[in-house]
């Protein structure tokens, strides 16, 4: 059976910093509550064109290039997002058009912010299975569109991002060693985006009730993170039959400074063997995990070999948690240049547009 290695990861998050002394002319707040409250100092949010599927086109490319993989060497691509582009096409389905990644399959995971973790898992089973070789696991956000900016409850929580890993399959040990997944959706009620689905479709009155934002129940969300997360990590650490000593780093969902803090107590690990970015970012939903993963192997604290624990919770409710052996990129010969499949991919999308056109155009005249 062969085994699913991550062998490339990228991140991509938008220039636009907001800070908090900014959302405090907007809001009544200050920046002492929120860094005391949640560690975040700062987010990051898309400009006018920045898109979630901009935002995952750009950490794909990186993730790729790091790789070594043409995108059309890919055989799936699953994006878990909780703030698709649209209900349908697939976020993952406009990626795979900008990459040009012709031969994947290609679909959307919602299970808000536990969504890496459910989607990694997802694409390590398909590669462990043999049906697939590589897969392009993505998580991305634009929550700046989804927020009240009027509600200092969640308005200072979240910020947009995106980040991807590169799977592939290879014959030597390592890379994702187990996970768990868990799921309550008798408490969906806590954190929600009441409209615009088909329970309640958009209307004026929609609008107008502010249904079309991100709602949560802070109090409530803060005590089911503080109980799931160090649970999750435990299980996982336990199924992939390791020891919490042989863990070298945790990287949690960064969704508040003091869930982090209270999962390390219940752990009784201490707090540096976690991966924390928070003040920076925010809480940028399924791209936290990658997002966190890319900065700490980029400043070289995550290394080949690491047992790494990702862990994490959200909306559903939902929560799991994933244990891997950070494997670093196979050793091939060739370079790609992502470049030259950058050129392609617009061409081929064009292309391919043109002629979906010209098709209906030549069948609809006959029908006629
Ligand atoms: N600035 C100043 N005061 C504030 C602010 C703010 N931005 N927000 C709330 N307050 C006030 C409240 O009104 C309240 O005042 P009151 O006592 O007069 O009523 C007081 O501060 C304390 O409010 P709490 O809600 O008890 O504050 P708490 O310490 O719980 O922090 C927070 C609130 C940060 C939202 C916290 O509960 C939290 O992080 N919860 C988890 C949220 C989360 O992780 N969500 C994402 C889940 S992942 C996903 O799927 C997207």
């Amino acid at each position: 059976m062969p085994y699913a290695h991550i062998t490339g990861w990228g991140m991509a998050v938008p220039d636009r910093v907001l800070t908090n002394a900014e959302l405090e002319r907007t809001v009544e707040t200050n920046d002492e509550w929120i860094v005391e409250r949640t560690g975040i100092r700062e987010r990051r949010v898309a400009r006018d064109g920045e898109t979630t599927s901009t935002l995952a086109v750009e950490a794909a490319w990186k993730a790729l290039r790091i790789a070594n993989l043409k995108p059309t060497d890919l055989d799936l691509i699953i994006c878990a997002t909780s703030t698709p582009e649209y209900i349908f096409p697939a976020t993952a389905c406009l990626v795979q058009d900008k990459l040009g990644a012709t031969r994947a399959g290609a679909f959307d995971l919602l299970a808000a912010c536990t969504g890496f973790i459910y989607a990694l898992n997802m694409a390590a089973q398909a590669i462990r299975s043999g049906s697939i070789k590589s897969a392009l696991v993505i998580g991305a956000e634009t929550l700046s569109r989804f927020v009240n900016w009027k509600d200092r409850n969640t308005c200072i929580l979240f910020g947009d991002g995106a980040g991807a890993f590169v799977l592939q399959a290879s014959q030597e040990p390592g890379g994702v060693l187990s996970a768990v997944l868990h799921s309550d959706g008798s408490g969906g009620d806590l954190l929600s985006l009441p409209a615009g689905g088909s329970r309640h479709p958009a209307t004026e009155a929609t609008i107008r009730s502010g249904m079309h934002y991100i709602h949560m129940d802070g109090r409530e969300v803060f005590r089911f993170a503080t109980r799931v997360m160090a649970q999750a990590t435990r299980e996982v650490i336990g199924s992939a039959g390791l020891q919490l000593q042989d863990v070298r780093w945790i990287i949690p969902h960064q969704a508040n400074l003091r869930i982090i803090e209270a999962a390390a107590r219940n752990l009784k690990m201490p707090l540096d063997k976690f991966i924390v970015n928070i003040d920076r970012y925010g809480n940028t939903s399924t791209a936290s995990i990658p997002i966190a993963v890319c900065e700490a192997v980029a400043d070289g604290r995550l290394k080949a070999g690491d047992k790494i624990i990702l862990t994490g919770f959200g909306a559903g409710l939902t929560w799991g948690a994933l244990a891997a052996q950070w494997s670093g990129p196979l050793l091939v010969e060739r370079k790609v240049r992502p470049a030259f499949y950058r050129l392609f991919a617009r061409l081929r999308s064009l292309l391919r547009r043109m002629w979906l056109h010209l098709e209906g155009w030549i069948w609809g005249r006959d029908k006629v």
